[in-house]
This record gives structure tokens, sequence and C-alpha cells, in this order.
């Protein structure tokens, strides 16, 4: 069974449950297991298990997290050809896709061995502390559809 991981740092809790909520829209394509982990709970080296790591993080002045990208820097360690790769951020309006496009590229220099599986989402929430803005979430369940669909054997 294909298995996906969904990491994420979460201060207030928005960018949490827009990766359970990937995870679930993961998981609607059979044969397909999706996990969901805060970011101090993942061992690098136990990657090597997942056949797709997706990465989340608030936008935190205009980038992601310094331990988000800390942890994108060290992915260029592990063996991980072959396997797919999805970056999703949360931010405000003006920012919109600000952080997740810097993800992207940066998972391309640190981890060229990994293949996008969709283009990076960038997700609103209305406040520093949430909400995720309305019609938000059924856009983060569709993007689980098409990592999932991708993992689909
Ligand atoms: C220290 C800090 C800096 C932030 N800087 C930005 C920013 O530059 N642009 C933006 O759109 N949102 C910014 N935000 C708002 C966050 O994106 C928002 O709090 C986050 O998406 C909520 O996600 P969370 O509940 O998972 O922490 C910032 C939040 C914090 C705490």
């Amino acid at each position: 069974m294909a298995r996906a991981i969904i990491i994420y740092e979460s201060k207030y809790g928005n960018t949490r449950l827009v990766a359970e909520t990937i995870a679930e829209g993961i998981r609607q394509a059979s044969g397909v297991e999706a996990e969901v982990r805060e970011l101090k709970e993942v061992n690098p080296e136990g990657l090597t298990e997942f056949d797709a790591i997706v990465i989340g993080s608030p936008n935190h002045m205009g980038n992601a997290t310094r331990s988000i990208r800390t942890f994108i820097d060290k992915l260029g360690k592990i063996k991980l050809r072959g396997k797919l790769a999805a970056v999703f951020d949360t931010c405000i309006d003006r920012d919109l896709e600000k952080a997740v496009k810097k993800m992207e590229k940066q998972v391309g220099e640190k981890a060229p061995s990994l293949s996008l599986a969709a283009p990076g989402l960038s997700v609103r929430v209305e406040g520093m502390k949430g909400p995720i803005a309305e019609g938000e979430l059924p856009r983060c369940q569709d993007f689980g559809i098409k990592i999932g669909n991708r993992l689909k054997v």
C-alpha cells in the first residue's frame, strides 16, 4: 500500500487543520495511507518509508518557519529518489503563495530527486490566529485527492 506523510508546523492550529484535510483527500484514493505528523515528531531518516512527503508551514514574515526551512535543507541527505513531494502554506491575503513558492524552490534545490506531485497550495486565513477563510478547506481536500491519485496503485 502506498503511504504519504503530511508534516506541518502550526502555532494556532490552522496549518494543522489544513494538513488533516489534505490527508482526508489523500485517503480517498484507494490503496493510499496518509499520516499527519507535527514537524517536531518527525525523524528525517524515517522518511524513506513513505512514497510521498507533503510539507506545510504557516507564512511567517513572508517565508516558511525557520524549522521547516531547516528541515527541507536536511532532505538532500536522505535517499528520496522516486518519491513525490508537495508543499503548502497558510497566510493572510496579501501574501498568498509567497511562502509556498519559496518552499517549492527550496525543495527543488535541496532535494532534486523528489518530484512534485502537484503545484504548491496556498491557503488563506482570516487573521493571525485564523480561522481558515471560507471555501479554502475544499481546496485542501482537492489538493489531497490530486496527490492520492498520483500514488494510487
Ligand atoms: C511571527 C508571525 C509572522 C507572520 N508573518 C506573516 C506574513 O508575513 N504574511 C502573512 O500572510 N501572514 C503572516 N503571519 C500570519 C500567519 O500566516 C498565520 O498566523 C498562520 O497562517 C496561522 O497558521 P497556524 O494557525 O497554523 O499558526 C504571521 C504570523 C506570525 C505568528
